[in-house]
């Protein structure tokens, strides 16, 4: 058998001549290294690569520009995206869409790969319906909301983020006998709220997908000090309904406790990628140019234990990746 170590990579044969790359939607750390992947392995594949700035809406203006391999030299350590990103409204509406068509055809590209969340998907969806451009996508979302990838891009180094806080809240929460509510990322999503928890030793987590009651929270807090806890660290993901100020206010109300409520927001979104998200971003980048070269289209290039999937663009925001309830109940349990 080839040592998987001495098996070098060949070009293949194929027929796509020129691809154009985006990002979109909310930034997500490791985006860059996605860019530089995408650049790398279609420059390898002998596929010419345009860069196309601020998302749709740079599209529909046509700011767009070659990109070779140098140009995504000392990127894939960097937070943000060198693209720069948009949430686009002119991409709306059919108009928006067909002269962004037209910029595409205009510079000859074959396929577009699209890196970003559900909205972004649904711009590629759209490209690709109504004007036949060929479209894959990258999970790019520290949100970790999309169905048919097990993580997307970026959000391993949220997490990382909002732990970092949460540990240095906890010094002072401890120190103040204090109750801490921290809001965390995650409009439609706890993912990374219930990561963050059971990471951060958390007394309470509220995920957008809960039901559960303040009152539940009220009581919990109280055995908390009836068994020796002076200090609580309650996490909420913002698509709770009311939010960490919500979450927070209501105890300061009920209880009366001393309560600090800390927002964490685009923190999560910035700072240099984690090797976890580096490495998927590299390997999804790779992946999406393999996936153009077969003949994929409309599809989102994801990673799961299986290995390297391919989803539906619609399947990514009509199914639902559902937060682990094991992990759930472990957190409940560990935080007696
Ligand atoms: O990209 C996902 C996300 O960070 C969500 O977690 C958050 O709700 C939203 O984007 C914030 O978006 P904006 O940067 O447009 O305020």
């Amino acid at each position: 058998m080839t040592s998987p170590h001495t098996e070098l990579p060949q070009p293949q044969i194929h027929s796509l001549r020129r691809i154009a790359v985006l990002t979109s939607g909310g930034d997500a750390p490791g985006m860059n290294a996605a860019i530089r992947a995408v650049v790398r392995a279609a420059t390898f594949q002998g596929i010419e690569v345009v860069g196309v700035r601020r998302g749709f809406s740079g599209l529909h203006r046509g700011d767009m520009r070659l990109l070779g391999p140098r140009d995504v030299a000392n990127i894939i350590q960097r937070g943000g995206t060198m693209l720069l990103t948009a949430r686009s409204t002119t991409w709306r509406t059919p108009e928006g869409r067909a002269r962004g068509a037209q910029h595409l055809k205009d510079w000859n590209v074959d396929a577009l790969v699209v890196i970003g969340g559900d909205g972004s998907f649904h711009g590629g969806y759209f490209l690709e319906q109504e004007h036949g451009i060929k479209v894959v996508g990258l999970p790019g979302t520290i949100d970790n909301d999309l169905y048919g990838t097990d993580h997307t891009i970026g959000y391993f180094t949220a997490v990382e983020t909002a732990l970092h806080a949460v540990d240095k809240l906890r010094d002072t929460a401890a120190s103040h006998e204090r109750v801490f509510v921290i809001e965390v990322m995650g409009r439609h999503a706890g993912h990374i709220a219930l990561d963050v928890a059971v990471a951060g030793g958390a007394e309470e987590v509220f995920l957008p997908e809960d039901e559960k009651d303040i009152a539940d929270l009220l009581t919990s807090l109280k055995h908390s000090e009836a068994r020796g806890k002076s200090s609580s660290i309650i996490i909420v993901a913002e698509g709770y309904p009311g939010g960490g100020q919500g979450v927070a206010d209501a105890i300061s109300r009920e209880t009366g406790v001393d309560t600090r409520l800390t927002v964490l927001g685009h923190i999560q979104r910035g700072g240099s990628p984690v090797s976890s998200d580096r490495v998927l971003a590299s390997r999804l980048g790779e992946a999406a140019v393999s996936a153009l070269i077969a003949g994929q289209s409309g599809v989102m290039v994801g990673r799961t234990s299986n290995g390297i999937t391919y989803t539906p663009f619609q399947e990514t925001w009509e199914k639902r990746k559902d937060v682990s309830r094991d992990l759930y109940r472990c957190a409940k349990m560990l935080s007696i």
